[in-house]
């Protein structure tokens, strides 16, 4: 495992250029967004009190988090390697980076920057069930820790649900996948014809290979956030069948 240097968010350091690249950002995904986002990702944005104007301070965010699921950022450089993120997510930690792209690089970036993690991920860090999922991911994690294939299974299962899952909403999918709530070419990408929308399936998703260069050509859709925790055990019962 990599050993990663967990560094510390210094408020004073984001300069007026970083609060612009999150007004800009949060106002140009929030509208995106509206009437086609999950509602608990919503009220994990009220409930943590996130609004444009602000970068997201993790001292505050984790007494909210505390308070709400236990769950705490961890600020990491860059973006973690598999092994060590998913044995943070068992303990709880959602690792995190702390800086911000550059006015230039506003519509492109080559790797996921704080507005990624936190504005993708954090909100829905608030919701219980779903959090749930997220732990037991990293759980699941540390019973394959020596296993490349199985731990590239558990890749390709956070990959299709926390990075880029929908939820169905009667006729139509509402996002919950980060990487489509903080991507304003996913967002118009997934409700586009170039795209597949499939049924949550766990053989086919641990089977899927994904891209991470390109707009996704294929997402799945969950009934609900109890149906990634119910799923569990059949998780653990296929990724193990297939050593
Ligand atoms: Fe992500």
């Amino acid at each position: 495992m990599n050993k990663i240097k967990p560094i510390k968010q210094i408020y004073s350091n984001y300069s007026a250029e970083d609060f612009k690249v999150w007004e800009l950002l949060y106002l140009k995904q929030f509208n995106l967004l509206r009437g086609i986002v999950s509602q608990a990702f919503l009220n994990g944005l009220d409930l943590l009190d996130f609004n444009s104007s602000k970068i997201p301070d993790f001292i505050d965010i984790n007494k909210k988090l505390k308070k709400l699921t236990s769950w705490q950022i961890k600020t990491v450089s860059n973006i973690a390697e598999p092994v060590y993120f998913f044995s943070c997510l068992a303990k709880k930690q959602f690792t995190s980076t702390c800086w911000l792209r550059t006015i230039k690089e506003i519509d492109y970036l080559e790797e996921p920057d704080m507005f990624h993690d936190v504005f993708g991920h954090i909100p829905l860090l608030s919701n219980h069930t779903y959090s749930d999922f997220f732990q037991k991911i990293g759980e699941l994690s540390l019973e394959f820790i020596d296993d490349d294939f199985k731990i590239k299974q558990l890749q390709r299962l956070y990959w299709f649900t926390i990075e880029f899952g929908l939820v169905k909403n009667q006729d139509t999918f509402d996002i919950y996948g980060a990487g489509i709530i903080s991507s304003e070419k996913e967002i118009k990408n997934v409700y586009s014809e170039n795209s597949i929308k499939k049924p949550f399936n766990l053989s086919e998703i641990l089977k899927q290979d994904f891209i991470i260069d390109k707009v996704q050509p294929i997402y799945f859709f969950i009934d609900s956030f109890d149906q990634l925790l119910d799923s569990l055990a059949e998780i653990r019962k296929l990724i193990n069948s297939k050593s």
